[in-house]
């Protein structure tokens, strides 16, 4: 029997949130938002060294059904967490909430008030089917779609790049995350079928076709990810040290020439992270031609050479992720490739080869790796979808 394979319901998602919203409020909502979370499919720790990113908006996300209140109360429900609620007012300071899932939306408030002062009051209930510390962006997505209903609600001219500008400025200020800005903007802004190539410099973007004989097989390792926000946060400071010692205002001002005459004055850790960001923007680049051109053999290169490059030189892997990527590696072999995508430590691996291959994959990482790890493997087959600030398809 295989794992875990939990199909999306959008329809069932929404339903949820409005029956949910009706039981809490008493009364019927009149908005309804949605915002999809992320695979990345090659181009990790670039986004915030203006470098660039790969990402597809999947079909899984946050859902919020809501309704305008008459004051400035704002005041949510969160059916995942047993439907804990926070509530705060515009018209004040705004601290910290008593709950981790309530500091990704005080934190969107602070930042969209400060944009917009005349927003007022919203009723919300909230829910997602992103798995949640699986490095899908579930927080992005909870930003973005509250980002969207806001607009919907107090007709906003908010645009997609600014939606996720606030949000990722939530997260650094307030929840104290010092993340890129690839999560939110593709959440905002992905094209249904399409890849995302992002440039973090200037914020420009260029989609390309997902072959249709192509899958993209998401892996959950459920490795509890520790210290992620520790963990990240210092990876981009040795970064930001590499760029200062090459005399660079980022890495992506920096090529190989650079990094080897640099050689002597970096701290050992700093050029292994720089070499990492280095050869990960190429690799974007060569994954969005490939992708172009169809050539999975170029795409199983690509992406096993990402994945090395995240194991050794900028050491964000963990063993059970590293036993996951070999176990399917064994079963597309060059038929497709395979990569841990997301901040690190835990989460999922990415695989994209042909729809024939993902039984066998799905049936392999069954069989073999609760025996080599202890822990039960979950697949998600995802799509590309649009972004809830992209025009509709
Ligand atoms: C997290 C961050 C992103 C990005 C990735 C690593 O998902 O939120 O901004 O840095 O890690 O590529």
């Amino acid at each position: 029997m295989l794992s875990e394979e939990v199909r999306p319901d959008p329809q069932f998602m929404q339903q949820k949130v409005i029956q949910g919203y009706e039981a809490v409020f008493g009364q019927k909502p009149d908005l309804l938002s949605f915002a999809p979370g992320r695979v990345n499919l090659i181009g990790e720790h670039t986004d915030y060294n203006r470098g660039f990113v790969l990402p597809i908006a999947i079909d899984r996300g946050t859902y919020i059904a809501a309704k305008v209140r008459n004051d400035e109360q704002v005041c949510v429900y969160a059916l995942d967490f047993d439907c804990q609620s926070d509530s705060c007012s515009l018209n004040e300071r705004i601290a910290p909430s008593p709950f981790g899932w309530g500091n990704y939306v005080r934190g969107t408030l602070v930042e969209l008030r400060n944009a917009y002062p005349q927003i007022g009051g919203l009723d919300m209930v909230i829910s997602g089917d992103v798995p949640q510390g699986a490095g899908l962006s579930s927080s992005a997505s909870l930003e973005i779609a509250l980002l969207a209903v806001f607009r919907d609600a107090y007709h906003l001219p908010l645009t997609g790049v600014e939606a996720a500008k606030l949000a990722q400025r939530a997260e650094n200020k307030f929840v104290g995350c010092a993340c890129g800005i690839m999560d939110q903007l593709i959440s905002a802004q992905g094209k249904s079928g399409h890849a995302m190539l992002l440039d973090c410099a200037d914020l420009s973007v260029s989609h390309t076709k997902i072959p249709e004989d192509y899958a993209v097989l998401v892996i959950n390792s459920h490795v509890k990810r520790g210290l992620v926000d520790s963990e990240y946060n210092l990876r981009r400071k040795q970064c930001e040290q590499a760029a200062q010692c090459m005399g660079v205002d980022s890495l992506r001002s920096a090529n190989l020439t650079d990094l080897h005459a640099s050689r002597e004055s970096l701290p050992p850790l700093a050029y292994q992270r720089a070499h990492h960001v280095i050869t990960e923007n190429q690799r974007v680049l060569d994954m969005f031609n490939a992708l172009q051109t169809g050539s999975l053999d170029s795409i199983s290169r690509l992406m096993a050479s990402s994945h090395r490059s995240m194991k050794e030189d900028f050491e964000v892997t963990v063993e059970p992720i590293d036993t996951l990527v070999e176990i399917v590696k064994s079963v597309i072999g060059s038929r497709g490739g395979v990569r841990m995508t997301g901040g690190g430590f835990g989460g999922c691996v990415v695989v994209v080869t042909t729809p024939e291959l993902v039984a066998q994959v799905e049936q392999k990482v069954t069989q073999v790796y609760p025996k080599m790890t202890g822990l039960q493997p979950s697949f998600y087959q995802c799509s590309a979808q649009q972004g809830a600030f992209s025009e509709p398809k």
